[in-house]
């Protein structure tokens, strides 16, 4: 189902003080910056070779990164997965009795399309699918 790790999702307090610890400490370089309102966020994709850290920073503390900081502190939100097919992967995913966060897939960052999985079912891992946007095709 899956074809890789796409990212692993780091929840932080804000995001210029982690930012600097990663590119200073790492070297890594931001691949991509983006406010995502609809999750409450702000993103910072950094690049490791093909794949990602992602920094997700809560826009406010009643958002879901907001209560989950409260609740655990900073450090591993979630597991991004790279699917070839999203929609088939949530089917298939879907069918053995993991319960969906999100039905139908979402716009990501970079034009990608995600879906979360619900973390009570992984052994409490919160699980992004995630399809890369067609090269061929508009942002
Ligand atoms: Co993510």
């Amino acid at each position: 189902v899956f074809n890789r790790i796409d990212h692993i999702g780091i929840a932080v307090e804000e995001i210029e003080g982690s930012l600097a610890l990663y590119r200073d400490a790492f070297k890594m370089q931001v691949a991509h910056r983006e406010i995502v309102e609809e999750q409450g966020v702000e993103a910072v994709l950094l690049d490791v070779g093909e794949n990602h850290i992602e920094l997700v920073a809560p826009l406010g503390p009643d958002t879901p990164v907001g209560k989950f900081l409260e609740r655990r502190g900073e450090g591993v939100h979630h597991v991004g997965y790279g699917v070839a097919n999203i929609t088939a992967a949530l089917e298939a995913i879907g069918a053995t009795g993991v319960r969906l966060i999100d039905e139908r897939p979402r716009h990501g960052s970079m034009g990608a399309s995600i879906a979360f999985l619900h973390p009570a079912d992984l052994g409490g891992v919160l699980t992004e699918l995630v399809q890369a946007r067609d090269p061929e095709s508009p942002i």
